[in-house]
Order: structure tokens, then C-alpha cells, then sequence
């Protein structure tokens, strides 16, 4: 998994899980680019990087715009020489239902989830086609995205989005050998403290405790240092092949999503009726409908996963 010689750029890494990733992959030989919209978070990163025996440059700009993009892929070059690593990772959430979801609301979220993961991603894809030796590119999706939730339009249709894109992205750019995954992680920071259901073991996490055997292993709850190898692994050489994936990762778990897969199907000579369509409802599809939202068990269950 070494990564001596290769130069990452980890957005959002001031905090949380962005900066697990840039310091796992420092850890492992990388020169990391770290990125936040936090100067003073962005900093600490850099220090907290640099005191372990890493290499690591803050740029303190807001992912979304393609200025922000470029100056990350030109850091990169000039501070490092190179890029070979992309981890396209902040993000914000302003939940609300959608009859009291704002403007303003959606267009933040979609502007750093969806446009941002764009921008960077299109920077990136510039650099690595140049340099003609391959490159990774990981991108960040949420159990939101794949199965819809409750309070959270902007932000599932967001993440939904980037691994729609990573899958379009995995097809074209796999010519020049750079690998594009999703990487749909489940951990306790800042953003899943806030969900009053995980406040207790948010606040056990914090003072070192274990957590229960359900919380790690059905609800895929860790600390953002359980999911951080997933992503030195897609960075490495060791990836090699591996495009187009959604992984889940998080806590004891370790997941592949399927992408839209039909369900039932069936043909009628002439094409449908509404008639029809009625008529085949009940015992063709009915039987095979998913339910909306992310399903888990009650944080007290006895039942844990074999
Ligand atoms: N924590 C989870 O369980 C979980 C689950 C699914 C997906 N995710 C995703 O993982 C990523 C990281 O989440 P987290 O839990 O570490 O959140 P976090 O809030 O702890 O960290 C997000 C970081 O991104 C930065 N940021 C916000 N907007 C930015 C912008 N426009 N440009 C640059 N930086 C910006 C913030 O300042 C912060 O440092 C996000 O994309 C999130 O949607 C997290």
C-alpha cells in the first residue's frame, strides 16, 4: 500500500473524515494537498501531518467553483511535481424537509457535493490525462444517496449524483488508466454527531469507549480512522482495475452497492395499458418493491449480523 512518490489532493480535510484520509494517506508516503474552507482546521491538519513525518500544503478555498479546482491541481504540481490522487470529499448538510427546504439550502449542498465533486474532478482528469501514467480518483457518496432519507432532498440528490457521475467518469477515463470509485463511508464526526439517535455513542466514541458490537457492525459506525484504509487502498498501486464501484465502508463493515439493477421485468406483445400495468402490479412487481430510506436496527438489538 506504499504510496512514497505520489501527491494526493484530499478536499475538506480540515476535519473528520477528509482528515483521516490525508493523514493515512501521508501516512502511507504520500505529499498531500489538504483543502478546507477552515483556514485555521486546514493548518492544523498540516501541522498535525508534518509533526507525524509527512508533507502537506493547506489551500483554504471553497470546493465548487472551478477557480478553487484549478488552484488545487496547480498547488499540487508546484509545490509537489505531480498528481496522482484526487479524494473528493467535503461536503455540508442543511437538512429540511422539502416544503421548508430554501434555495439557498439546496444550491449550497448541490454546489459543494455535486458541483464540487465536478470541478475537482474535471481538474484533476485534465492533470492525470497530461501526465499519461494513470491516477486514482475517489469520490464520496452516503447510504443518503442510495437509498433516499427523510430531511435530506438536496443532499441525497447531491450523493446520488456523484456516483452517477463516478460511474460515467469510470468509462472515460478508463483509457488513461485513472481508476474513479465511490467510496460511501459511515462514520462519527462532526456531521453524524448532530443525528440525535447516535448522540450517546457519539459522546462514548469521544471518551474512548468501545462501541457495542450492533453500532460497528449493522449500523457501520466507527471512527473516521476505520474508514481511512478503504481510501489508501483505492489511492495504491494494489487497486489497479478496480473502477466504477460504490464500496461502503464504516465501523466492522465493509459493503459493495449494486447501481439501479432491475428488479422484474416482463414484455407484452404491443407495448403497456394502463390496464395492463394494473393487472401485472400486484403479482409481477409489488412483491419485488424496495422500501425508501435506509433501514437498520434499534441501537439496543440483541441480533448482530453472523
Ligand atoms: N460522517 C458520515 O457518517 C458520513 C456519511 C456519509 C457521507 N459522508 C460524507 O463524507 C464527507 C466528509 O464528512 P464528515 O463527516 O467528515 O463531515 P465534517 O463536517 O466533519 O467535515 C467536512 C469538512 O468539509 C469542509 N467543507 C465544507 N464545505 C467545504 C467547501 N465548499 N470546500 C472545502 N471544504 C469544505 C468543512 O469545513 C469540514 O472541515 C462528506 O462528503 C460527507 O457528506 C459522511
Amino acid at each position: 500500500m506504499g504510496l512514497t512518490g505520489k501527491v494526493a489532493i484530499v478536499t475538506g480535510s480540515g476535519q473528520g473524515l477528509g482528515l483521516a484520509y490525508a493523514k493515512a494517506l501521508a501516512a502511507a508516503g504520500a505529499q498531500v494537498v489538504v483543502n478546507d474552507v477552515d483556514a485555521a482546521a486546514a493548518e492544523r491538519a498540516v501541522a498535525a501531518i508534518t509533526e507525524a513525518g509527512g508533507t502537506a500544503v493547506a489551500v483554504v478555498a471553497p470546493v465548487g467553483p472551478t477557480s478553487t479546482a484549478d488552484l488545487l491541481v496547480s498547488t499540487a504540481v508546484e509545490e509537489f511535481g505531480r498528481l496522482d490522487v484526487l479524494v473528493a470529499n467535503a461536503g455540508v448538510l442543511r437538512d429540511r424537509v422539502l416544503w421548508k427546504m430554501a434555495d439557498a439550502d439546496f444550491d449550497d449542498v448541490i454546489g459543494t457535493h455535486l458541483r464540487g465533486t465536478f470541478t475537482t474532478v474535471r481538474a484533476a482528469a485534465i492533470r492525470l490525462r497530461e501526465q499519461g501514467e494513470g491516477g486514482r480518483i475517489v469520490v464520496i457518496g452516503s447510504p443518503a444517496g442510495q437509498h433516499g432519507n427523510f430531511g435530506q432532498t438536496s443532499y441525497a440528490a447531491a450523493k446520488a449524483g456523484v456516483v452517477a457521475m463516478a460511474r460515467t467518469w469510470s468509462l472515460e477515463l478508463a483509457r488513461a488508466q485513472v481508476t474513479v470509485n465511490v467510496v460511501v463511508p459511515t462514520a462519527i464526526t462532526a456531521m453524524t454527531a448532530t443525528i440525535p439517535v447516535y448522540k450517546e455513542v457519539a459522546e462514548a466514541y469521544e471518551r474512548g469507549e468501545a462501541l457495542p458490537r450492533v453500532v460497528r457492525r449493522e449500523h457501520a459506525l466507527g471512527g473516521p480512522e476505520d474508514v481511512a484504509p478503504l481510501i489508501v487502498w483505492l489511492a495504491s498501486d494494489g487497486s489497479a482495475g478496480v473502477t466504477g464501484q460504490a464500496i461502503g465502508v464504516g465501523g466492522d463493515k465493509l459493503s459493495l452497492y449494486s447501481y439501479s439493477e432491475e428488479l422484474a421485468v416482463t414484455y407484452r406483445e404491443g407495448g403497456w395499458s394502463a390496464e395492463a400495468i394494473a393487472e401485472a402490479w400486484p403479482s409481477t412487481f409489488a412483491p419485488a418493491g424496495q422500501p425508501s430510506g435506509i433501514t437498520l436496527p434499534p441501537l439496543d438489538a440483541d441480533a448482530v449480523a453472523p
